[in-house]
C-alpha cells in the first residue's frame, strides 16, 4: 500500500502466498460483503483461470496475479463492459511501466509485438436487473524471461521484463495499474457505461482495421474489424460486405 495514491481501489489488500485463484476468494468475500476496491493478491496461483475454462499460467515470484471487488450501481447489460474499461487502464499502465506501446487486442487482451502479456477474466453476480458485484481477475506476466514460458505458450505470451529487457517489481506494477485505472473506473460509473472512453479505447486499440477471425459461440466469422459501438460490440465486415455483430469471442488475426 505504500505509495498507491488511489481512494478507492487498493485500500483493503488481502494477500496470500499460494491460493487455487485469486478469483475464487474475492467472489467469497464479496459475497461477505467486502468492501469496494478490496484487492485479493497472490505470489502464486494452482489454478489460475483465464477464459472459456482455459488455465492461466501462474507460478510464484514471477507475475501480478490479482483480483479487485467492485460494485457498481449499474444495470448488468452495462456489466461485460468494465473489461474495455480495464483494458485501457492496462494498456496505459503497462506502457508506461515499459516504455514501449502496449496494444488492445479486443475484448480483453494486452499484448506486446502480437504476444499477449495480460489478461482480464471479469466475473460478476447480478440481483434482479442490478450489478451486485464484479470481480475483476487481472492476470500480468511480469518478471518472466522468454525462454521459461512453458513450450506450448512460448509463441503467443511475453512478459514486461521480456518487453523492458530489465526486471520490474511487483509493487510498482501493481500501483501504476490501480493508479491508471481508478479515474477510468470512476468515469465508467459516473456515466453509466463504457460510451465516453470509446476513443481511448480505441487509441490504444491494435485489433480495428485488421482481418479477423471470430471464434463465437454460435461460429466462426472472418472478416474486418470494422469498430466497437458504444456498448464495446465489435463490428466485422465479411469478404461479401455483410457487416456482422460481435457480442463475445475468441479472436485471431488472420
Ligand atoms: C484470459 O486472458 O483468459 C484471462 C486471464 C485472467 C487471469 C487472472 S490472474 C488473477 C485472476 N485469477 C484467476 O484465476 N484468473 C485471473
Amino acid at each position: 500500500r505504500d505509495g498507491l495514491s488511489t481512494t478507492v481501489l487498493g485500500q483493503t489488500i488481502v494477500y496470500r502466498e499460494t491460493i487455487d485463484s485469486t478469483n475464487n476468494l474475492a467472489q467469497e468475500l464479496a459475497n461477505n460483503g467486502a468492501m469496494e476496491g478490496t484487492l485479493v493478491i497472490a505470489d502464486e496461483q494452482q489454478q489460475g483461470r483465464g477464459r472459456r475454462g482455459r488455465n492461466w499460467f501462474s507460478p510464484p515470484h514471477s507475475g501480478v496475479w490479482m483480483s479487485l471487488i467492485l460494485r457498481p450501481q449499474l444495470p448488468l447489460a452495462h456489466a461485460a463492459q468494465i473489461t474495455l474499461v480495464t483494458a485501457i487502464a492496462l494498456a496505459k499502465a503497462l506502457t508506461r511501466l515499459t516504455g514501449v506501446q502496449a496494444g488492445i487486442k479486443w475484448p480483453n487482451d494486452i499484448l506486446f509485438n502480437k504476444k499477449k502479456c495480460c489478461g482480464i477474466l471479469t466475473e460478476m453476480h447480478a440481483e434482479f436487473d442490478q450489478i451486485h458485484h464484479l470481480v475483476l481477475g487481472i492476470g500480468i506476466n511480469v518478471n518472466v524471461p522468454q525462454e521459461d514460458f512453458p513450450e506450448d505458450i512460448q509463441h503467443i505470451a511475453t512478459s514486461l521484463q521480456a518487453v523492458k529487457g530489465t526486471p520490474i517489481p511487483r509493487a510498482k506494477v501493481v500501483q501504476v495499474v490501480l493508479e491508471e485505472l481508478e479515474p477510468l473506473y470512476r468515469q465508467y460509473v459516473a456515466d453509466g457505461g463504457f460510451g465516453t472512453l470509446r476513443d481511448q479505447w480505441k487509441a490504444h486499440n491494435i485489433t480495428l482495421g485488421n482481418e479477423i477471425i471470430a471464434h463465437t459461440a454460435q461460429g466462426t466469422i472472418q472478416g474486418r474489424a470494422l469498430d466497437i459501438d458504444e456498448f464495446g460490440v465489435l463490428l466485422v465486415e465479411q469478404p461479401d460486405g455483410e457487416q456482422k455483430k460481435i457480442y463475445s469471442a475468441d479472436i485471431m488475426f488472420a
